[in-house]
């Protein structure tokens, strides 16, 4: 078997059989596979797409290609949530604490910023002292006494993903349907959790960019769950304008706090609602009105946020040291009308640019700057009224770069839902 025949069969539409994935994944692991011969075979992917029978098997072999956790010491049903990734979206840290407040234990592995989407792992940095790198029986042991714990996915959690996920951010390869699943579903498969909810995002601002792609990736990760006895369950959102109204690590940590405290952004508390009632009716086995229920009354009666305190405490972190840049800048509209679209991804990318820098052997994100948007979409603006606020370090803005993110009309356009759907 070679490489280069590999990359030619595929190029020319034929589906690829284990043996070939499985000699890519381990060669390509090994170094022996180059990568300019993976990104090629990537490509080919991309454009070809992959059969049903090569996504299974692409992703057996990536969720077996490093540790399996086993959670199997952690009590009772463990349901875990995914997000493929979009601008502003704190869902998990108002998610883990508040489905574990309702009584269903979370064991999260997060991850990383990626491209203009941001990561809960460098969201939960900003907060002083938090450690997100727990051995793997501290993890169970806190779950076992709190309810949850959230952790950065161990290194040797499906490795494949990881040197593979690398490779398609730098080579045009992400926006890949089949790629897209095997990836999120080996890494969940390989956590070692019961059940799934996956928070696909669709819009502009997300690797989906339309309600049909969304959908195709929906029933594929339902399909893989199925095959592996692990329910799984999609819920389509819409990642048309950023979720809530802050971008920026420190400053969505804020947000997070404020929903807890049942006075988050609408957007955002409707889809924390959405998504914990999911989670608490497949961990307890109860109807989704009576864990609905639960979690509405968990978020009002403040034992939603008591679990996050704990959930702080228990990771080391000081909540009340949780820094933002004091260099504020307020942008006001040079217009008067309704906003019709603000455009998440630039917004996204802006913040990433602001807050990373690249060392020589190190990436630097500065958690403490980002932006609050004074505005949504659907709301009216007049001239030199505050659209949106810019916490800053030592960089330079471009105000009209950031105006140019908001399309201001005489009339509204049709509000689009912020959830599509539900798969299951
Ligand atoms: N999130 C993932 O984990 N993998 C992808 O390929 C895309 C989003």
């Amino acid at each position: 078997m070679n490489i280069i025949d590999i990359i030619n069969k595929k190029r020319t539409n034929n589906p690829l059989n284990y043996e070939e994935l499985n000699y890519v994944v381990s060669h390509y692991l090994n170094g022996e596979i180059l990568d300019c011969q993976m990104s090629s075979l990537l490509m080919a992917i991309v454009i070809n797409g992959m059969n049903d029978e090569e996504i299974f098997n692409l992703t057996d072999i990536m969720l077996n290609s490093g540790d399996i956790i086993d959670l199997s010491k952690i009590k009772g049903i463990k349901v875990d949530k995914h997000s493929t990734g979009g601008v502003g979206d704190k869902t998990t840290l108002v998610l883990v604490p508040l489905v574990a407040s309702c009584g269903v234990n979370v064991a999260k592995m997060s991850g990383r910023s990626l491209g203009h989407t941001g990561g809960t792992i460098d969201k939960l940095e900003s907060i002083s002292g938090f450690n997100v790198n727990l051995q793997n029986e501290e993890f169970v042991k806190q779950v076992n006494q709190i309810g949850c714990a959230l952790v950065s996915q161990t290194a040797n959690l499906a490795p494949a993903d990881k040197k593979i996920y690398a490779l398609r951010d730098m080579t045009a390869t992400v926006e890949s349907i089949p790629l897209i699943a095997t990836s999120i579903m080996s890494k969940k498969l390989a956590s070692g959790v019961d059940k799934i909810v996956i928070d696909v995002k669709v819009g502009h601002a997300a690797f989906m960019k339309n309600l049909e792609d969304a959908k195709t990736l929906a029933q594929l990760m339902v399909k893989i769950g199925q095959k592996y006895s692990k329910e799984t369950i999609c819920v389509l959102t819409n990642m048309e304008e950023p979720l809530g109204n802050n971008i920026g690590n420190s400053l969505e940590v804020l947000e997070s706090i404020d929903t807890l405290n049942n006075h988050g952004p609408e957007d955002l508390t409707e889809l924390v609602i959405t998504l914990a009632s999911l989670m608490v009716s497949i961990g307890k086995n109860i109807s989704i009105d009576d864990a609905k229920k639960q979690v509405i009354e968990n978020l009002q009666n403040g034992k939603a946020f008591e679990k996050f305190k704990e959930l702080v405490a228990a990771q080391n972190g000081d909540i009340n040291n949780i820094p933002v840049s004091e260099h504020i800048v307020s942008i006001k509209s040079q217009k008067t009308g309704f906003i019709t679209k603000i455009d998440a991804y630039k917004l996204g990318m802006i913040e990433r640019n602001m807050n990373t820098k690249f060392t020589e052997n190190k990436t630097l994100i500065d958690p403490t700057v980002g932006f609050s948007l004074n505005k949504k979409v659907g709301d009216y603006v007049l001239e030199n009224e505050e659209i949106i606020k810019v916490y800053l370090n030592d960089n330079n803005i471009n105000v009209k770069e950031i105006l140019d993110c908001f399309e201001i009309n005489n009339s509204l356009e049709n509000e689009l839902p912020l959830i599509y759907d539900i798969i299951k």
